[in-house]
């Protein structure tokens, strides 16, 4: 007990790292933290969890999709991430008859899974520390200011050297990729074996997947069955291919035991997943710049943005189908910023890099290290200098880039235009065909234009009230000199005019191709003012992320060097990582306190049938009122629903395995608590959790609320 005692006493006072703190790399793990590990309580041995060559635990976990985490938990390829996760995907089977967001859906045999076009699956077969190789090519490269240290295109040109044509060729889906860590001091490669063939399975309705919807994201108590369900398929070999009916469920390396144990609070809990973006190597000032620039104007932006799509939605049903997605990705980065100004002024970020960066001066001068110091005034000096044109960036990206659909639309029409000039009648016919896929992509069928349109209006008008006239896209001079200012009646003007206004004027327009239509066509000229500007900015921001990067990366090998003694992490950059910690409630604020696991009781304390956030299915409520709870119910005679855990993560971990001491999958994670997005910037021990939808509560949506139990026997449930 004692020595368990100084231990932990040593280690809170000798790292900079606090307990908990941390997204592993699996290969560092052994050597970093796992006696760590297995004094907070793990049960398995390091290569249990990831060994390079043979199966192990980390074999189960996958990328899902472009940004999410999955896991594999049946032979079959059977995969669990969250309903969120999936959302794009059951949203595109949804139309008004069968509406699987609203009504969940269950295939009820495999061949009526259903495929989904251009979702992926990708398995992390190897990794491997390439620093030297990396280095070394670097070393042939004369050009100083080159950026190659951080180029995809150049690591990955390099991965590919380094794995060789016959490899990629004689492996189909396997790619190779090469990933810089801590700013650039040390490389990876990760072997990536990619499936294209992933169906969807089932998934809650969504007031159970979203119950709690965008007033509960990011907030704990919470209370959200946030999960669906895919199946990975790949051809004869097991190897990966797209959709074919002749495809078959794949036999993957490892699947996850699922444990029906439950959890207590302080019990040890650990995942793995891919973390998509940190950044706890800013300096004070970059902390300042990201408050002050990148969340303010989302903040402000989005804001805005959202109340005119909510206002549609709730109006209309077809609009809520057809906005629900757009809108919730676009609420929750909004909230996120929220959260993350919250955590820099409460917590007083600042002050804590300006600490950091204070030891690293002092430790640099005894150690006669000027390069760091130096590093630290280019930092100061690009923050204060660039503030201008990142205002300006952040304005033209969430107004109108992102903001405005319309700024999307095709623009690339010289080559259009050549034709409509020539003779040749087949390439006339082809460029026209290019065209209207462009507008169909365009104007697919989750696009609105009276909803785009009443946005354009708000979002030009807040643009054109914060950014000067002279940095405004050329083509905003005509709202003036052409409409005295009125924006309404600009954008009005241009959906009137433009061949993408609405279909009848693509439908003219295709009937009288004309090349003349298209130079003036006004969406065009608007989205091209608009791709102007942003690659003048592009191009004017340049110099300065040049010269941040090469600064950051000295920065942090200043940092790594003080601290070399210690187990550093690297920024998340999505690639697997492992964090461990605790179950853990929280006490948000004084004399407050949060426990660590919700159950069903909070469903319906929270129902309110005229709030769609928080209806509660009528099934739902005849379960909880029958108790029926299966072997799924805690001792109590209570339903568990989600669980609150000391792990730290972020964007990207959300379909996370969350496993307990013995590697059994115990929940999903799929969320944080607000007071802990900061985490990103700063760990916060007492703040931060990640919210976990009970592995308990999936199973029994699954078997008691959908009746698909033949799912669970595929499954290895462990009493
Ligand atoms: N906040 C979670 C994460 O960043 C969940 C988001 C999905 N839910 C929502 N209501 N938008 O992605
Ligand atoms: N909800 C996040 C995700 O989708 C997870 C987080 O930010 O904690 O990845």
């Amino acid at each position: 007990m004692k020595k368990v005692f100084f231990l932990i006493i040593a280690v809170a006072f000798s790292l900079p790292v606090v307990a908990d703190e941390g997204m592993w790399l699996l290969p560092l793990l052994k050597q970093q933290k796992f006696p760590e590990m297995k004094e907070l309580g793990l049960k398995l041995q390091d290569y249990d969890i990831y060994s390079p060559d043979s199966a192990s635990l980390k074999d189960a976990v996958v990328i899902f999709g472009g940004g999410c985490t999955g896991e594999i938990v049946s032979p079959d390829g059977l995969l669990l991430t969250n309903h969120h996760c999936g959302y794009g995907s059951i949203q595109q089977h949804s139309t008004l008859e069968h509406d699987y967001l609203t009504d969940g859906f269950w295939a009820a045999t495999r061949d009526q899974e259903l495929p989904n076009p251009g979702l992926t699956v990708t398995f992390i077969d190897k990794i491997e520390d390439v620093t030297d190789y990396v280095l070394k090519n670097l070393e042939m490269d004369t050009d100083p200011t080159s950026m190659n240290f951080l180029s995809p295109k150049y690591l990955n040109g390099l991965a590919k050297e380094k794995a060789g044509e016959k490899f990629l060729q004689d492996n189909p889906g396997m790619e190779v990729e090469i990933k810089a860590f801590y700013g650039g001091n040390k490389y990876y490669m990760f072997t990536k074996k990619i499936y294209s063939d992933v169906r969807l399975v089932g998934t809650p309705p969504s007031s159970i997947g979203k119950f709690g919807a965008d007033t509960d994201n990011w907030m704990w108590p919470r209370h959200t069955g946030d999960f669906s369900v895919f199946r990975v398929y790949a051809d004869a070999n097991g190897n990966p291919a797209p959709y074919s009916e002749t495809n078959v469920p794949l036999r993957p390396k490892r699947w996850f035991k699922i444990s029906l144990k439950g959890v207590q609070e302080n019990d040890f809990a650990m995942m793995m997943g891919f973390p998509g973006r940190t950044n706890k190597y800013y300096t004070s000032w970059e902390v300042a710049e990201r408050r002050d620039i990148d969340n303010d104007v989302r903040i402000n932006i989005r804001n805005l943005r959202q109340q005119v799509m909510l206002d549609e939605m709730l109006k209309n049903p077809e609009i809520r189908i057809q906005y629900s997605s757009k809108y919730a990705s676009s609420a929750n980065a909004y909230k996120n910023a929220i959260g993350s100004n919250w955590a820099i002024n409460k917590r007083n970020f600042e002050q804590v890099k300006r600490e950091e960066q204070d030891r690293l001066i002092e430790w640099s001068n005894l150690n006669n290290e000027s390069a760091y110091p130096e590093a630290l005034l280019t930092l100061e000096q690009i923050v204060s200098d660039r503030k201008d044109l990142r205002f300006r960036r952040w304005m033209l990206d969430e107004a109108l880039v992102r903001g405005i659909e319309f700024s999307g639309v095709p623009t690339d029409v010289k080559q259009m235009c050549d034709a409509l000039n020539g003779k040749d009648r087949a390439e006339q016919q082809k460029q026209l065909l290019l065209l209207e896929r462009a507008y169909l992509r365009f104007a697919d069928k989750n696009y609105s234009p009276e909803v785009d349109k009443k946005i354009a209006k708000v979002m030009l008008k807040e643009y054109r009230r914060l950014v000067a006239p002279k940095a405004q896209p050329d083509y905003f001079s005509i709202i003036d000199k052409k409409f005295k200012g009125n924006v309404d009646r600009f954008v009005d003007f241009i959906f009137e005019k433009s061949i993408f206004g609405s279909e009848s004027n693509f439908n003219n327009f295709k009937a009288h191709p004309s090349v003349k239509a298209l130079e003036e066509d006004p969406m065009i000229l608007f989205a091209k003012s608009i791709q102007k500007e942003k690659a003048v900015l592009t191009e004017a921001l340049k110099d300065f992320d040049d010269s941040y990067n090469l600064a950051h990366r000295t920065y942090v090998k200043g940092l790594l060097a003080m601290y070399k003694d210690k187990a550093n992490f690297p920024d998340a950059n999505f690639t697997l990582r492992l964090t461990y910690g605790q179950v853990k409630g929280y006490s948000p604020r004084d004399c407050d306190y949060y426990g660590c696991q919700t159950t069903l009781d909070g469903v319906m304390e929270k129902e309110d049938s005229t709030n769609w956030e928080f209806v509660v299915p009528a099934r739902l409520k005849e379960l909880y009122n029958i108790k029926d709870f299966g072997r799924y119910g805690m001792a109590d005679g209570k339903m568990p629903v989600a669980f609150s855990a000391t792990t730290h993560t972020t964007g990207g971990n959300s379909g996370s395995p969350v496993l307990n001491a013995q590697g059994e999958l115990i929940g999903i994670n799929f969320d944080r608590n607000w007071e802990g997005v900061g985490g990103d910037i700063q760990y916060l021990p007492d703040y931060q959790r990640s919210i976990i939808v009970d592995i308990r509560y999936v199973l029994f949506i699954m078997d008691k609320y959908a009746n698909a139990s033949y799912l669970l026997n595929e499954m290895d449930l462990v009493e």
